[in-house]
């Protein structure tokens, strides 16, 4: 890397349109790879530490799968495992980290606690979730779509439900290509206020409170689930709040006729998905998560060693 400037990923936003085509071209090239069964191996004695504040599955393997497929290895720190719990600094974590690893990926609460990490690592910070952001479901999520559809961005795309950590980084993605993006919430469970305003200046996004107005000639449809991870106690009131933000086959009779449907996953049928369109679209939807391993690959790949330019 020489002198090159270390770059983190705590959000969509830290990097531009460039470098978030680029990492998508690369995943596609990655995922060929190994289809192919062709040895990829650059990150050869890198190593990547993983902290875990929250559980995870997808997170958690094709992290790790990625950076053994490249030739790297992990360290899987779970809640309790370090001295975090019992009050180390994030400032000194950071520091010490940097002294073992190449890169740090964290899954946490809040947002602050990533952007700490990130000022104080010399190594790149990777956001694996906080409460306010998931930019490696949405870089998988874009993937995805132009694997299927070809492009996103002429497209209508939707998403119904919690204003969460998915669909404030889906306003980043809608920020950062201009995507024509509608989002349908209950009232008091909008998406971050400022990403919303920054968003507004893109005549194609929209807020509302509708989830048929969102979802109407949509191309995709995403959805999440009503109770994020440390919001448990709110599970009565959520599951009333949202009860008509669940996507079913009369939601989908207004989207277009090959609309596909997105889950970043885990999915609770009969809640924000029903049985019968959770299976119809089950093989897009694991695709979507198993293209979290290819970007996810390419983010490593472009953060330890950087791309030639
Ligand atoms: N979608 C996602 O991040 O899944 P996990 O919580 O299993 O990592
Ligand atoms: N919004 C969900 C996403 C899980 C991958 C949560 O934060 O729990």
């Amino acid at each position: 890397m020489g002198n090159k400037v270390k770059r983190d990923f705590t959000k969509l936003l830290d990097i531009n349109k460039k470098e978030c085509l680029r990492l998508i071209e690369r995943a596609q090239k990655l995922k060929e790879l190994k289809k192919q069964g062709i040895e990829y191996r650059p990150l050869k004695g890198k190593y990547l530490a993983m902290i875990f504040e929250k559980a995870s599955t997808r997170t958690r393997i094709s992290f790790e799968i990625g950076i053994k497929d490249l030739g790297g290895s992990a360290v899987v720190l779970n809640k309790g495992d370090t001295q975090l719990g019992r009050g180390e600094p994030i400032e000194d974590t950071a520091r010490v980290v940097s002294r073992y690893v190449d890169a740090i990926m964290i899954r946490t609460f809040g947002q602050q606690i990533v952007e700490r990490l990130a000022a104080w690592s010399t190594v790149p910070v990777i956001n694996g979730l906080t409460d306010e952001f998931h930019p490696c479901q949405i870089l998988s999520d874009l993937f995805t779509i132009k694997e299927i559809k070809k492009d996103f961005k002429d497209l209508k795309i939707a998403y119904i439900g919690d204003g969460n950590n998915v669909a404030n980084s889906w306003i980043e993605a809608s920020i950062l290509f201009g995507l024509n993006l509608s989002i349908a919430t209950p009232e008091g469970y909008e998406p971050l206020a400022n990403l919303v305003e920054m968003a507004k200046e893109n005549k194609n996004f929209q807020l509302l409170k509708d989830p048929f107005e969102a979802a109407k000639d949509a191309d995709v449809i995403n959805t999440d689930v009503w109770v994020s991870m440390g919001q448990e106690e709110e599970q009565k009131e959520r599951r009333e709040a949202f009860k008509s933000y669940r996507i079913d086959d009369e939601l989908l009779a207004v989207a277009k006729k090959d609309a596909i449907v997105l889950h970043c996953l885990p999915a609770h049928r009969g809640e924000e998905i029903t049985e019968g369109v959770f299976e119809r679209f089950s093989s897009i939807i694991f695709t979507q998560a198993e293209n979290r391993l290819h970007v996810q690959k390419a983010l490593l790949e472009w953060l330890i060693l950087g791309w030639n330019e």
